[in-house]
């Protein structure tokens, strides 16, 4: 959510700071600031507001220093302004700093340091820090040994950058729990909190581990780990380019993902099957007693919640084990019965969710064996699990999720028939299934020709402030994503039913027009589904029909036909449609479908 940019070297900092934060826009935030360093004191400008209106304040000002940082804000202590805006500085004007993360025990030490004679100027969490290595440097008179009794005092999370008039060229870096990358070029070296900020000056980067520190220099950098060892830092080569972090020819960064996503699940799929075998070398190397596996369980957050509801539901058509799907809020907090004859499988887009992370930790603490699943390599979920599949989806910069979701329909598909094998169980349809999910790229490409249509449909929703979809087994969970991809981005009230579940209370809501739209893919329940159908008809609903099946169309107001597939895989064409659905209606409605209000792309909090 918000965002780091911090540069040394040996041209002006700011036009790096600058680009760095507005590439990384998309993850929300509502104020921003900047401050540059130079031996003659630091500069801060900040301003609630958007990126312009920080370049406004900037416009009359000639800052050509060549150290500083900035940073996007999204609130969690204290109400967006100015004052809680970052940079943060201490009192003497002597030290500023950025953070990501939360610091739990701030009020106490907030406390401690108001008694010890320190005045603060904001509502934030981040401002103690700065305080505390306020506190520290005037004993140590070194900047690095304050900052490490500095964290030493933090609990919470964080990605740090700090500035000071002690060594103007030097930026402190730290990490734990909130991500923070680093990068070098021939004209200095730089960090910010996420790849897009710094793809246009490298893709060699470095993601730091929780515990890090790092002290950069124009022409050096040095890291040490939590343990204050140095390290040898271990660059990796980011496989995507600025471009795929632009919106290409699309009216939006959603549409563009939309419409990326054959390719996105083809790059998921690469390499994945030999002939009609499956290949994945993550799963084969753990050393997990597959024989005394008892329990699956599968963990994340929003979509990728719903792609767990889905992965659940094939595992146990396929392999006679206990298994469930749970939000990860939930699954850290309920004591969960785990032990280490439990997988269980971590799904995130991002790898940096704060309540997912929790969860993966809280599993590993009860010895269970961690997969994770996630689409940004090095992130905090990959490095920490015993295992990593990675999504090959590409930077996903719209905030509601699509390429993403896709990408770990498919995953997961390959991951579940891969674990029941483990399990000593063979996959039902198997050949058939491997052979779709080979073709699921151009089944996704006609699928995406469907788009007038759902352009038409979703001006059914003009003037409706409520929407249904319903769905049975694997239609289920693409019932829930359809739902909250209409809600996120276009403010519909919409809500998902098992169709079975509508005579048990919903079905009164539904009266003359009702949008319901209903998902019947799969072969042994589509007719149960079609008589839940036939009772919102009754009362009035205006019904979209998706479906592969057999069903005479003159019955419905609309009927989508998917194009054919296993049963199986129904459900990665049905959502793409419910995708362009909502997208349109969020269109028709004039939203802002790439920032839809009070979300943020990455959850790094809980
Ligand atoms: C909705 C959406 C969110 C995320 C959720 C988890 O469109 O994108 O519900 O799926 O915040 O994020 P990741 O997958 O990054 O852990």
């Amino acid at each position: 959510m918000c965002g780091i940019t911090g540069f040394t070297g040996s041209e002006s900092a700011l036009p790096f700071l600058m680009q760095g934060l507005s590439r990384l826009e998309y993850r929300g935030y509502d104020s921003a600031g900047v401050t540059l360093i130079s031996p003659q004191g630091l500069e801060t400008l900040k301003t609630k507001g958007r990126l312009s209106e920080l370049e406004e304040l900037l416009k009359s000002r000639t800052l050509n220093q060549c150290a500083g940082i900035g940073h996007t804000r999204w609130a969690t202590h204290g109400v967006p302004s100015n004052l809680n805006a970052h940079p943060h500085e201490n009192e003497a004007e002597t030290i500023s700093l950025v953070h990501n993360g939360i610091i739990e025990n701030y009020a106490e030490l907030k406390e401690d340091l108001i008694h010890a004679g320190y005045h603060f100027q904001s509502d934030t969490d981040s401002e103690v820090i700065v305080q505390l290595l306020d506190y520290y440097y005037k004993s140590e008179q070194n900047m690095f040994t304050a900052l490490k009794k500095t964290l030493k005092m933090l609990r919470g999370s964080w990605a740090l950058c700090i500035v000071s008039v002690y060594e103007p060229d030097t930026l402190y870096v730290a990490k734990k729990e909130s991500p923070m990358i680093i990068g070098q070029y021939e004209k200095g070296t730089f960090c910010a909190s996420d790849a897009p900020a710094v793809l246009s000056y490298t893709k060699d980067i470095l993601p730091l581990a929780d515990g890090d520190m790092a002290v950069l220099r124009p022409n050096s950098l040095q890291v040490y780990n939590a343990a204050g060892k140095k390290m040898q830092p271990a660059f990796i080569h980011f496989p995507y380019d600025v471009q795929a972090a632009q919106k290409g020819g699309y009216d939006s960064f959603m549409m563009k993902e939309i419409y990326e996503q054959p390719k996105a699940v083809r790059e998921t799929l690469r390499g994945r099957f030999r002939g009609m075998k499956i290949y994945m070398p993550e799963i084969d190397e753990l050393k997990t007693d597959w024989q005394n596996v008892n329990r699956i369980v599968l963990i994340a957050c929003g979509t990728a919640y719903h792609a767990c509801i889905y992965a659940d539901t094939l595992l146990k058509r396929d392999a006679r084990i206990m298994s469930y799907a749970q939000p990860a809020s939930e699954f850290r907090y309920c004591s969960p019965n785990v032990d280490e004859h439990t997988v269980c499988i971590f799904v995130s887009q991002s790898g940096e969710t704060a309540d997912t992370i929790a969860a993966m930790k809280l599993a590993k603490a009860k010895h269970c064996t961690t997969i994770a699943m996630t689409n940004v390599l090095g992130s905090s979920l990959a490095r920490q699990t015993d295992t990593v599949v990675y999504t090959g989806a590409g930077p996903e910069i719209a905030v509601a999720s699509t390429k993403a979701y896709t990408t770990q329909l498919v995953l997961l598909h390959v991951l579940m028939m891969k674990i029941s094998e483990k399990l000593g169980y063979k996959p039902k349809n198997i050949t058939r299934r491997i052979r779709d999910l080979k073709r699921m790229p151009e089944i996704i490409e006609e699928t995406l020709g469907y788009r007038d249509q759902m352009k038409e449909l979703a001006h059914m929703l003009k003037d409706q402030r409520d929407a249904y979809f319903i769905g049975r087994q694997l239609d289920y969970p693409t019932a829930l994503e359809g739902a909250l991809k209409l809600k996120e981005i276009s403010y519909v009230h919409a809500d998902a039913y098992y169709g079975g579940e509508l005579k048990h209370g919903p079905i009164a809501l539904i009266e003359k027009n009702t949008v319901v739209v209903a998902l019947a893919t799969q072969p042994d329940i589509a007719a149960k589904t079609i008589s839940n159908i036939e009772e919102t008809i009754a009362r009035g609903a205006n019904v979209i029909l998706v479906t592969d099946q057999n069903i005479p169309a003159e019955k419905f107001h609309h009927v989508l036909r998917i194009p054919d597939a296993a049963p199986e895989l129904a459900n990665i064409t049905s959502v793409v449609l419910l995708q362009l659905f909502a997208y349109f209606a969020a269109e028709e409605k004039g939203c802002d479908i790439d920032k839809p209000r009070n979300l943020a792309k990455s959850v790094t909090v809980e």
